[in-house]
C-alpha cells in the first residue's frame, strides 16, 4: 500500500504528461492507468440502487449491464427512515461492487426534492437535508464497508433535469447551505466517502465541476473532504478551470483532449503544476484505497440480497390511509379479492436513465397476493389498463365486473415510462387519465377499493382518493418490491414507512411553482428555505398528507417528554426523554420525529424543522423510553453577515410525534447564548449601532454630545434616521458627529475602519 511518501515518489516519477492523463477517464467507466509505473485503472459504476456494470468498460452506454440486485430506489429507501437498514443495503450494494470488480459505485444521490417535478426524485432521498444527510451517511458507510468507495452525487443543487447541463441554480447562500448543502455536509462530515461527483448545473453562474468557492472553500476547507472529487459524466466545460476550482477527475474519456489542455495550461503558466500534482495524489490515494480493501471479493450473494431488498421494501412503503382498518387483509378469509391494474402483474420497481439496473428477478405483486393468500381467498386478476396509457374499454369494462364479483377490490396504479426519468422533468403530478377512470368505474361497482401506488415522485391524490378505503404508496420499491407488497396487505409486515416527501393538494401549491424550471440560462430559487414542509407550514397550507406522515396496523401514544439544556452557546445541549407506547393490537414500528422552532428570530426562519428522528420497534402493549440530544447546530441559522452558524440564545419550541402535523408532545426550552455581535461598519445602520450592547451605549453618548441637535433631543428624528448608514449620517450633521469613541467597534475585518 503506498502512503504519503511512496505517492509522492509516484508523482516525483510521473512525467505531466502522465499526470495530466490521470486526471481524465481512461475509459467510459474507469479511470486511466499509467502502465510503466504499474498504476492500474479502476471502476467506477452507477449507481445508486443497483450495480450496473457495463460489460463493456470502453464505451458509454446504457444498455444491458451485467444482472445485480435492483433496490428499492432513493425515493422509498428515503422514506423508511431507517439508517440501520440502508447501511444494511448499502453493505449489499458494496458486496455486489466488489463481486463485479467496482471500485467505486457512483451514489448516494443526495440532492433535495426542490420540486415533485424533478424527473429523478426517485434517485433522491428527501425535501429534507437531515433525513437525507442521515440516510445518504448511512449509505456511504455500508458501502464502504465493503472496501468499496461511494461517490456522493450530485454536488450540488442539482434539482431539476430541464436544462440540466447549463442550468445556474440560483440561491442565497442562506438557502445554499441550510438546504442544498447541508444533507452533503452530514454525509462527508460524518461518513468519508472516498468521492463527491460534482454536478452538471451552474450554482449562481459558475459550473459545480469548476467552482471554487463550492469545491475547495465549503467542501475542503471547511468540512475537511479529503476524497477525490470526480465530474459528473461531460460535466466539465473548461478542464483547466475545473482543476483549478478543485475538481480532480473529469469524467469519462475526453480522448486525451482535457490531458493536453492542462499540459499546455502549466507549460504556459495558466496553471500551476502543484494544482496538477495535489490533483493525482487524490487520485493515487482514490488507489490505495480500492487496493487497500479487505479480503477476497468473493461472490454476490443474491438470494440473500433478493430477501434484503423485499424487506427494505416493506419498510419503506407508505401507508397512507386505511379507512375502517381495511388492511391487513386476512389470508383466511372465504371471499373474492379483485386484483386490477398491469402493474400488479408487470411491476414498475425503479427508474429510467443512468441508475438504471438489469435486475436479477422480478417478483411481482400478483405472485405475491396469490402466495399469501389462504385456500378460501379466491383471487381474480384483470389488468384494467394499458401500460401504453392508451384506453382499452374492453379491459376497462372486465375491470368493471371482476370488481363487481369481488367483496375486495385491490388497484395497482403508478406512473407511466418516462415520467420517472434522468434527463427530463414531469410536466404535472397526476396519474395518468386511463388510470383513474378505471379506478372510478371500480369504486362505483366496490365499496371496498384499496390502491397501491408505483411512482418514483409524488402523485396528486386530492382529486381521486374519495374513491378509496386505503393507499399504499410503494414508491419505485426494486426487483423484490411485489412481494413486500404482498407482505403488507396481508399483515405479514406491518407499515413503517414515513413520507419523507409532502404529498401537496395540487401542484399549484408547492413551493417552487412559480420559480420552476426557469428560463433556460437560469433558475431562481425565489421560494428560499421554504422547501417542502417548511414552505406548507410557515403558510399554514392544507396538503394531502403531510411530511412524515405514515400509518400503521397498530397505534402509538407519546407520553412524559422530559427536556433539559446544558451548557450555552456552542456548547449547548438540549436533552429529551420522552415514552411510546405501543397501544394496538400487534407489534410494530414508529418513527419519533423531533421538530424544533426558534419562537423569536433576528432573521425569518421555518416555523419548525425536523432535527433528529428514530424507527424504533415497540412489541405489543410494550413502551419505549427515547432519548435524543439537540446540538448548537441544530438550533442555529447560516448568518451571512458572520458567515458561520449562529445560535441565537432565547427560547425555541421542540414538538415530538409521528409526522410533522401530529406532534403530541411539546416543550419550549430556554437556550443561553451570548448576545451576538454583529460585526459593524460604516455601511451599518443607526439602528444596527444603537442594537449592539457594546457599542450601542457609546454611539448614544456621541449623539446626546451634538449641541443643539435634534437627533439629540428628539426620538422621532433619530428613529427617522436608523436606517441610514453610519458613515452617511456623519457629513449631514456637518460632522459635529464625533465618532472617536465608536471607532473601537469597527469590523477590522471588513477593512472599513476610516
Ligand atoms: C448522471 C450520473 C451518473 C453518470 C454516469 C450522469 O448522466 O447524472 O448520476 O452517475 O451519468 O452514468
Amino acid at each position: 500500500m503506498r502512503d504519503k511518501a511512496r505517492i509522492a515518489d509516484v508523482l516525483e516519477a510521473l512525467t505531466l504528461e502522465e499526470k495530466a492523463s490521470l486526471l481524465s477517464g481512461g475509459g467510459a467507466w474507469e479511470t486511466a492507468a499509467v502502465e510503466r509505473l504499474g498504476i492500474a485503472p479502476a471502476v467506477l459504476t452507477d449507481g445508486p440502487h443497483g450495480v450496473r456494470r457495463q460489460a463493456d468498460a470502453e464505451h458509454f452506454s446504457l444498455d444491458a449491464s451485467l444482472p445485480a440486485t435492483c433496490f428499492p430506489t432513493a425515493a422509498a429507501l428515503g422514506s423508511s427512515w431507517d439508517a440501520d437498514l440502508l447501511t444494511e443495503v448499502g453493505e449489499a450494494l458494496g458486496a455486489e461492487s466488489r463481486a463485479a470488480g467496482v471500485a467505486v459505485l457512483l451514489g448516494p444521490g443526495v440532492n433535495i426534492k426542490r420540486t415533485p417535478l424533478c424527473g429523478r426524485n426517485f434517485e433522491y432521498l428527501s425535501e429534507d437535508p437531515v433525513i437525507s444527510g442521515q440516510l445518504g451517511a448511512a449509505l456511504v458507510r455500508g458501502i464502504q464497508r465493503r472496501g468499496v468507495g461511494a461517490s456522493v452525487k450530485h454536488f450540488a443543487a442539482n434539482n431539476q433535469e430541464t436544462g440540466r447541463m447549463q442550468i445556474s441554480a440560483e440561491a442565497d447562500e442562506r438557502t445554499l447551505r441550510e438546504i442544498y448543502l447541508a444533507g452533503f455536509e452530514h454525509v462527508v462530515t460524518t461518513a468519508a466517502p472516498w468521492t463527491v461527483m460534482a454536478a452538471y448545473n451552474k450554482i449562481n453562474g459558475v459550473h459545480a465541476a469548476q467552482n471554487g468557492w463550492l469545491l475547495t472553500s465549503v467542501l475542503r476547507e471547511e468540512w475537511g473532504f479529503d476524497g477525490l472529487v470526480m465530474s459528473d459524466w461531460g460535466a466539465v466545460w473548461d478542464p483547466v478551470a475545473a482543476a483549478a476550482a478543485g475538481l480532480d477527475l473529469e469524467m469519462p474519456a475526453t480522448g486525451g483532449a482535457s490531458a493536453a489542455r492542462l499540459v499546455d495550461a502549466v507549460k504556459e503558466g495558466r496553471l500551476q503544476e502543484a494544482v496538477i500534482d495535489r490533483a493525482v495524489a487524490r487520485v493515487l490515494t482514490l488507489l490505495d484505497r480500492v487496493a487497500a480493501a479487505p479480503g477476497p471479493a468473493g461472490e454476490a450473494d443474491f438470494a440473500r440480497h433478493h430477501a434484503l431488498a423485499r424487506r427494505a421494501a416493506a419498510e419503506s412503503a407508505v401507508l397512507l390511509k386505511n379507512e375502517d382498518a381495511i388492511l391487513p387483509l386476512d389470508p383466511a378469509a372465504r371471499m373474492t379479492l379483485a386484483v386490477i391494474g398491469e402493474f400488479a402483474r408487470t411491476p414498475k420497481f425503479q427508474g429510467a436513465g443512468s441508475s438504471q439496473v438489469n435486475a436479477i428477478r422480478v417478483d411481482n405483486a400478483l405472485d405475491g397476493i396469490r402466495e399469501a393468500a389462504g385456500e378460501h381467498l379466491r383471487i381474480s386478476f384483470s389488468p384494467g389498463f394499458l401500460l401504453s396509457g392508451a384506453d382499452d374499454p374492453a379491459l376497462l369494462a372486465e375491470a368493471v365486473s371482476a370488481a363487481e364479483a369481488a367483496e375486495t377490490a385491490i388497484v395497482f396504479l403508478g406512473l407511466p415510462d418516462g415520467a420517472d426519468t434522468e434527463g427530463s422533468d414531469r410536466a404535472h403530478i397526476d396519474l395518468p387519465d386511463a388510470q383513474l377512470r378505471l379506478l372510478r368505474a371500480v369504486a362505483e361497482v366496490n365499496r371496498n377499493v384499496v390502491v397501491v401506488l408505483a411512482n418514483g415522485g409524488v402523485v396528486e391524490v386530492a382529486t381521486w382518493e374519495q374513491h378509496t378505503r386505503a393507499i399504499l404508496e410503494g414508491w419505485l420499491n426494486g426487483q423484490a418490491g411485489g412481494g413486500a407488497v404482498a407482505d403488507l396487505l396481508f399483515g405479514r409486515a406491518n407499515p413503517c414507512g414515513r413520507l419523507a416527501e409532502t404529498i401537496p393538494l395540487r401542484l399549484a401549491d408547492t413551493p417552487a411553482y412559480l420559480n420552476f424550471p426557469g428560463d433556460g440560462a437560469a433558475v431562481r430559487y425565489g421560494e428560499r428555505l421554504y422547501v417542502g414542509y417548511r414552505y406548507y407550514d410557515a403558510k399554514d397550507l392544507p396538503v394531502s398528507y403531510p411530511f412524515g406522515h405514515g400509518l400503521s396496523y397498530t397505534t402509538f401514544a407519546y407520553s412524559d417528554l422530559h427536556a433539559v439544556v446544558d451548557g450555552e452557546g456552542e456548547e449547548a445541549v438540549v436533552r429529551l426523554q420522552l415514552t411510546v407506547t405501543n397501544e394496538g393490537q400487534v407489534s410494530g414500528k414508529e418513527v419519533v420525529q423531533v421538530y424544533v422552532g426558534d419562537v423569536a428570530s433576528s432573521v425569518d426562519r421555518p416555523v419548525r424543522e425536523l432535527k433528529a428522528f428514530a424507527k424504533v420497534e415497540i412489541a405489543l402493549g410494550r413502551s419505549a423510553r427515547l432519548n435524543f440530544e439537540l446540538r448548537a447546530r441544530d438550533l442555529s441559522f447560516w448568518s451571512p453577515v458572520h458567515r458561520r452558524w449562529v445560535l441565537e440564545g432565547g427560547d425555541f419550541e421542540v414538538s415530538i410525534g409521528g409526522s410533522s402535523r401530529d406532534r403530541p408532545l411539546t416543550a419550549t426550552v430556554t437556550v443561553p447564548a451570548p448576545p451576538l455581535a454583529t460585526p459593524l461598519t460604516l455601511a451599518s445602520t443607526i439602528g444596527e449601532w444603537l442594537a449592539d450592547p457594546a457599542a450601542g451605549p457609546v454611539l448614544r453618548q456621541a449623539i446626546s454630545a451634538m449641541p443643539g441637535s435634534a437627533l439629540a433631543s428628539d426620538p422621532t428624528v433619530l428613529r427617522m434616521v436608523e436606517s441610514l448608514p453610519l458613515g452617511h449620517l456623519i457629513p449631514m450633521t456637518g460632522s459635529r458627529l464625533d465618532i472617536t469613541g465608536v471607532g473601537q467597534f469597527l469590523d477590522q475585518a471588513t477593512g472599513e475602519t476610516s
